[in-house]
């Protein structure tokens, strides 16, 4: 018989079976840490994105994990979270499963993630594909939102040009499209100003999902930002 994964193990989470041996996660399984990155694919520009915004948020001691290595159980262990994408064609998502995020998704939808807060990282390329720039942040979005997660990071659509995308609400984008296909130079930055507008979030009681839970803490300095470890507030 093939042995579990361990982080599949019961006694790590608690895990029920639905009728056709899915597992199901309890929704109280408690995140224990700060902050997870996770991205897929692995080895391009993905890759270097999620590794530079690991480097530039070094002071909260994110952990950064590649899909391919981990199910969605991970997730939980997380109070935020930071997910990297690319869009590999516009049928990549649903039909052909050359992006690991494609087959992750349909896993994702076993777990919930509510009190957790999620932004999104969305690489494209503006030139090439103007209709369905960063459709894949979108899709990866709508299924954040589906589970119970909380979408933080929405970015302003002024300094990027394009016709359509997936990852549109409300007139923004839900999370940080990046384009080092054609605009490279502006990556850095872009990343800068993001986190820098991540570290300042503060919890907003009135948005809460699970309005019982407990919130963070916003009247300590610098630690009253997203990133405040709600185990040590
Ligand atoms: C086959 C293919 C299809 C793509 N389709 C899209 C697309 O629909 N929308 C978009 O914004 N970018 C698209 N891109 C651009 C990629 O998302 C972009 O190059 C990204 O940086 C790739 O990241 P990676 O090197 O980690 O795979 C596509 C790239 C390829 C190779």
């Amino acid at each position: 018989m093939r042995s579990m994964k361990k982080e599949n193990q019961p006694g790590n989470y608690q895990l029920k079976a639905d009728l056709e041996g899915n597992y199901l996660i309890d929704k109280e399984h408690k995140a224990t840490k700060r902050l997870g990155i996770f991205y897929a694919p692995s080895g391009g520009s993905v890759h270097k994105v999620a590794r530079l915004i690991k480097q530039k948020l070094v002071d909260l001691q994110p952990d950064l994990f590649v899909i391919s290595d981990v199910t969605p159980l991970r997730l939980l262990d997380y109070h935020n979270l930071i997910l990297v994408c690319s869009t590999l064609g516009r049928n990549t998502w649903e039909m052909e499963q050359k992006d690991p995020w494609s087959s992750f998704l349909p896993k994702m939808l076993r777990i919930r993630l509510e009190g957790r807060k999620v932004a999104i990282v969305g690489l494209g390329d503006h030139v090439s594909y103007p209709n369905n720039f960063v459709d894949g942040m979108g899709i990866l979005g709508r299924t954040i939102e589906e589970i119970g997660g909380k979408l933080i990071g929405e970015t302003e659509t002024r300094d990027y040009i394009f016709n359509d995308s997936r990852a549109l609400q409300e007139g923004k984008f839900i999370g940080l499209p990046l384009d080092e296909d054609y605009e490279a130079d502006k990556t850095e930055t872009r990343i800068d100003n993001w986190l820098k507008g991540l570290r300042n979030t503060r919890e907003d009681k009135s948005k809460l999902l699970i309005p019982s839970l407990p919130v963070y803490n916003s009247s300590r300095g610098r630690g009253s930002g997203l990133f405040l470890d709600r185990n040590k507030s």
